[in-house]
């Protein structure tokens, strides 16, 4: 049994050791391929692979063609539309997400953000502190409950949106307040954190008619996807309300338009930093191969995300 690792951004040395020792106790064999740029070699190295584990690595039916053994791909990760489902279904491969792994160090990110937002970026003048606002959390998930968990050690006071029922208990299990319109947390809030996952129904739905909701001084804080942002309607926004900050670590694809209308008040990370964390690559990883390892012994599917 071939367990292939196929990133082209590697996972830290550390959660290989951990990914092998997974993979060989359990008596299989671990294949790295790492950094390989051009896709032709991605496609020769999946050709014998019994299972894959990815990060951001691009799978789609032209992969899936070429690995005529795989039967499970497990992404490192929470996003996985990387992936395309309806090929791997078609190829009768499960296709898997390791939820919850990289939570935390997202959370710690948006409360990173949260700062530098309330500190006026550190440019040398008088902020305010979180202690006492009023952080909305939109979508309460892996991410979102961290998010929640930590906003109580700042003293903040904290509301909630989500569409999924259990969502909605787990904010009640915390002590958290379930908002039922998400107008309704926009205009509420001083902080709104996003966590919400990029669907069709999510992609661009953040934009001027939501975020100019917020009251003066309100923070947008994006740790969760470029793509459910309305990039022009944001700017618009940004542009009347010189009041309104946004920080995200999803670089928006009109970076230098958002930097020119709202300078001093948006920030981008470089690079998406959010699950860039050693804690985080590990656990993914490692999970991952656990998750593969189920999957051949026991047949367990519980993260499986395609049909
Ligand atoms: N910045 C990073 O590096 C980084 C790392 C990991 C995850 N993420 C992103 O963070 C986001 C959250 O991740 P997660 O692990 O918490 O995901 P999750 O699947 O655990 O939670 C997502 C939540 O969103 C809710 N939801 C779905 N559609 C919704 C809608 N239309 N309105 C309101 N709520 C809705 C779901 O009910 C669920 O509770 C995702 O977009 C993910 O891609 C970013």
């Amino acid at each position: 049994m071939k367990i292939l690792v196929a990133t082209d951004k590697p996972f830290a040395q550390v959660a290989v050791d951990g990914i092998r020792k997974e993979v060989e106790t359990a008596g299989y064999t671990l294949a790295l391929l790492e950094k390989y740029g051009e896709k032709a070699k991605l496609l020769e190295a999946v050709a014998d692979a019994d299972a894959l584990i990815i990060r951001s690595d691009v799978i789609d039916a032209e992969v899936l063609d070429a690995a005529k053994q795989l039967k499970i791909v497990v992404r490192a990760g929470a996003g996985y539309d990387n992936v395309d489902l309806e090929a791997a279904t078609a190829h009768g491969v499960c296709v898997m997400n390791t939820p919850g792994q990289n939570s935390n160090a997202v959370a710690e990110l948006a409360f990173g953000l949260m700062v530098m937002a309330v500190r006026n970026l550190y440019n040398g003048t008088s902020g305010t502190e979180l202690k006492g606002k009023k952080l909305g959390i939109h979508a309460y998930g892996n991410v979102g409950r961290n998010v929640a968990r930590i906003a109580k050690g700042f003293g903040m006071e904290i509301c909630a949106y989500d569409t999924f029922p259990a969502a909605v208990e787990a904010m009640k299990q915390d002590g958290i307040m379930p908002i039922e319109h998400v107008e309704d947390l926009y205009a509420t809030c001083n902080i709104v954190s996003l966590h919400i996952p990029a669907t069709p129904e999510t992609k661009g739905s953040i934009g001027y008619d939501l975020v100019g909701r917020m009251p003066k001084g309100g923070v947008l804080i994006n740790t969760a996807r470029k793509e459910v942002i309305d990039e022009e309607g944001m700017l618009r926004l940004l542009g009347e309300r010189t009041d309104l900050k946004y920080m995200t670590d999803i670089m928006p694809v009109r970076h230098t338009e958002f930097q020119s209308v709202a300078t001093g008040r948006y920030f981008a990370t470089p690079k998406k930093m959010g699950a860039q964390t050693a804690e985080a690559n590990i656990n993914a990883g490692i999970a991952a191969a656990r998750q593969i390892v189920g999957f051949f012994r026991d047949g367990c599917e519980r993260f499986r995300v395609n049909k």
